[in-house]
């Protein structure tokens, strides 16, 4: 009989991208079941990515290794990682620890989220090395269909079930908590798009975003917002479909300043933006305005810029941002294709292997 814990037992590597929010998910209905107050619509990414290897241990316990640190479910037990490690559990009907090792191919602590890519990794590393599988058809058979694994997946962070997909995701509320879906609209291959993330400031966020999704509900702006969202999603829906980068554009701008003038004014007043958001997302206006530069913004939980445009124009786009914001880094982002695992031949951590970051 195969030994599927210890140091011989097979490692499984998970790498999961981020996902930038077109349509922001802002605000809950209900924490417990993680149910979003509106259906929210993403690009999932291609270099900004969580590795995420995990293996069987015949410890009594979870261990979780990120950048040097290590948590041990004996010690952190309420830590949320191990409570997701439960779910997973739970969920699959299966028992067994497990040793994981975690490194994202962006820089962390640049204020770039990496909860989304984090719980998608998490998730689909913690499932394959518990049921022992690495193909997607033979995850589905043991209950791992993508479908379900999205759905752990939020649970964890509300924004990583869209991460479980390639190309453009829709997260639906649907009509109770239990009716949530999760699925692709369109395929990566729809859309060649870039988002080139604009990083002002390397701060750590203030307020982590589960506090905020609670404020909005403080903001006298909030209900407008709620109300205005369908038809969002339906004119972004059509622009992707369509290809209309302007209209596209102008729509991810105002659904961004919104969500920030919700948080602006909810209960706390949590501003996200820094000077320096402020008086970038003017340039990028003005400099749209005088042609020459096809990009629209996009803000999330954080002072720093997504720009969205042609896959195309991406590397003007970077030189001319280079030119004016002298301390400004760039990460060259693109559409991307989802999650992918594999059976890993070492148990180790990804740092090495980094291709991705600032430049
Ligand atoms: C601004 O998914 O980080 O990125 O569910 O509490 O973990 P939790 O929140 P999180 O919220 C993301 C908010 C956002 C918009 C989005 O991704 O839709």
């Amino acid at each position: 009989m195969t030994d599927l814990t210890g140091p011989t037992s097979r490692s499984f590597r998970a790498v999961a991208p981020s996902n930038i929010a077109l349509v922001k998910y802002w605000g809950k209905r209900d924490e417990a079941t993680q149910w979003p107050a509106n259906d929210s619509l993403s690009m999932t990414l291609s270099e900004s990515q969580t590795i995420t290897t995990a293996r069987r241990t015949s410890d009594g316990f979870d261990s979780f290794s990120m950048s040097g640190h290590t948590l041990h479910s004996r010690e952190d037990a309420d830590h949320k990682i191990f409570h997701h490690l439960n779910r997973v559990r739970e969920s699959l009907n299966v028992s067994g620890r497990l040793e994981i090792i975690s490194e994202n191919t962006f820089p962390t602590g640049c204020g770039i989220a990496s909860s989304a890519s984090g719980f998608a990794a998490l998730t689909l590393a913690s499932a394959a090395a518990l049921t022992g599988e690495s193909a997607w058809d033979a995850l589905a058979t043991r209950g791992a269909t993508r479908t379900k694994l999205a759905d752990w997946a939020r649970m964890g962070s509300g924004s990583a079930g869209r991460s479980l997909l390639g190309g453009f995701s829709r997260w639906n509320t649907g009509e109770h908590a239990n009716a949530q879906t999760i699925r692709q609209e369109f395929t990566q291959d729809h859309w060649d798009l870039a988002d080139v993330i604009v990083v002002l400031s390397s701060q750590e966020k203030h307020t982590s975003s589960s506090e905020a999704h609670r404020a909005a509900w403080g903001s006298p702006l909030f209900a407008a917002r709620l109300a205005g969202v369908p038809e969002r999603i339906k004119i972004v829906t059509q622009a992707i479909r369509e290809r209309e980068l302007p209209l596209l554009g102008r729509e991810i701008e105002a659904d961004a300043m919104e969500m920030h003038a919700v948080a602006m004014t909810g209960s706390p007043a949590i501003n996200y933006f820094s000077e320096d958001t402020i008086r970038f997302t003017a340039w990028v206006r003005k400099q749209r305005g005088a042609g020459n530069f096809p990009a629209w913004f996009t803000i999330d939980a954080g002072p720093n810029v997504h720009l969205i445009c042609r896959q195309s124009d991406a590397s003007d786009i970077a030189t001319t941002i280079r030119k004016e914001w002298k301390n400004a880094k760039l990460i060259m982002d693109r559409v991307g294709s989802g999650p992918t695992i594999e059976i890993s031949t070492q148990f180790k951590s990804a740092c090495h292997e980094l291709t991705g970051g600032l430049s």
